[in-house]
């Protein structure tokens, strides 16, 4: 029996039952129990959105997340915040777990969630049987890394922007196997995007076998031309490995048409789903030649399970999983496009308030088809502990030191940009 059967339990509920479990879990969550019954999201009107969009987004806000009025949180680019529907999702889940009262059980680790794996493969433009869920993008890296054949003396091309999420892999397969790892040296304020592609394919010599890099970079956020540089890297005979930890939900992704040949994704940071979830990618007939490095029985059962193979790694919660699909359905909810739109139009703002502070450098380039949601900046001056005090009593919430990273989404007010300025006026002097 798949555990994929397990969820059509509420249909199987009698309503009086289902009401009870849902109001339960929304009182778990904090959240009231006519919220919890509507279990759908519910979102202001789109007439609200088109007549006012502040006030639909202040709704939002206020509505369908947990964050405090108090808190100023520019960092979901280290890890994002789930909304309501998403933790309610989560604590049914829980909920149904711990009443024990379906015939299967439910975990992730045995199943192959074949109904999960197809609503967010159609999400990321690829099929079902080339995706599986990991609990993070590091371990999706590490998947990809360690399971591909390389042998002393092969050569992988990493950026020097990687995080090292995207890196340690290579560096251990280093260690143990004796692969090359070479640096590249890509510039972080780039005027055309072609200067990247060059770059990295220039510096494929006779020993690459492959180049992995981040689509979108985590210091600075800055986005690469992703389906140009594997395009160029295949004609050279190297597979491409996307790090997208910042990729799903930040950008629009179509795995396919990216033509990358492995990717590995983050979930939880802009696509609302809670910690601890990842997405591995190999294309079709790619996928065969990775070697599982957790294995249970299935490891090697190609033809049924495909994908799937990678998650055949012991009992894990499944609460992560339904959150992280809720989390796509949020998102779907309030529109695709829309939230691109807002993300970017508050960098947008936030990018154009750095270019009038004489004490900062904007490191990200005043183009959109480099930055989305994410803007870096550098402090012109060392001393900066006034700020960072400053900083922590209004509980503004950022990364970084001397060059920062803020990060926007639809729960950030244009007000948290304004409140970040000021402090940073009130204490450099702007
Ligand atoms: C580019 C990049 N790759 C990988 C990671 C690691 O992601 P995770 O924590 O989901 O493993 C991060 C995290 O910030 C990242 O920015």
């Amino acid at each position: 029996m798949t555990s994929t059967e397990g969820r059509d339990l509420p249909s199987r509920l009698s309503r009086r039952g289902l009401i009870q479990r849902l109001a339960l879990a929304g009182s778990l969550a904090g959240i009231s129990r006519d919220a919890a019954i509507a279990g759908s999201v519910s979102l202001p009107d789109n007439d609200l959105l088109r007549a006012n969009p502040e006030r639909f987004w202040s709704r939002i806000r206020t509505e369908h997340f947990l964050l405090p009025e108090w808190r100023i949180f520019l960092n979901p680019g280290s890890l994002g915040v789930v909304p309501k529907s998403v933790l309610q999702t989560m604590v049914a889940t829980l909920t149904r777990g711990a009443e024990y009262a379906t015939d299967d059980v439910l975990r992730w680790g045995y199943e192959r969630l074949d109904g999960e794996r197809l609503e967010m493969a159609e999400f990321l433009g690829c099929k079902r049987d080339e995706l599986a869920f990991t609990h993070n993008c590091t371990e999706a890296m590490s998947i990809i890394a360690n399971g591909l054949d390389l042998s002393a003396g092969d050569e992988v091309l990493i950026t020097n922007q990687e995080h090292g999420g995207g890196t340690g892999c290579w560096r251990l397969k280093a260690a143990r196997v004796g692969i090359t790892v070479r640096e590249v040296e890509i510039p972080v304020s780039p005027r055309q995007p072609e200067e990247l592609t060059d770059r990295l394919i220039s510096a494929i010599g006779p020993r690459t076998r492959v180049l992995s890099f981040s689509g979108i970079t985590s210091l600075t956020g800055l986005i690469l031309p992703v389906q140009q540089i594997c395009r160029a890297a295949r004609d050279k005979g190297v597979l491409s490995v996307v790090d997208g930890a910042h990729m799903d939900g930040q950008v629009p992704l179509s795995l396919h048409q990216l033509g990358c040949d492995y990717f590995a994704g983050s979930p939880h940071k802009w696509l609302f789903a809670p910690a601890g979830c990842g997405l591995l990618y190999g294309r079709d007939d790619l996928l065969d030649r990775l070697w599982p490095c957790v294995a249970s029985s299935g490891w090697d059962n190609k033809t049924d399970l495909h994908a799937a193979r990678f998650m055949m790694v012991g009992t894990n919660n499944r609460s992560t999983i339904d959150g992280m699909i809720a989390g796509v359905g949020f998102l779907k909810s309030l529109g695709e496009q829309v939230v691109y739109d807002r993300m970017h139009h508050l960098a947008r703002v936030a990018l154009k308030t750095a270019q009038s502070r004489s004490y900062i450098e904007v490191i990200t380039p005043d183009d959109s088809r480099f930055f989305q949601a994410i803007l870096a900046i550098r402090f012109k001056t060392e001393k900066l502990d006034a700020l960072w005090a400053a900083l922590k009593e209004k509980k503004i919430s950022v990364l970084g030191g001397q060059r920062l990273r803020l990060s926007f989404h639809v729960h950030t007010r244009p007000s948290d940009i304004e409140t970040f300025f000021q402090v940073c006026d009130r204490v450099l002097g702007g």
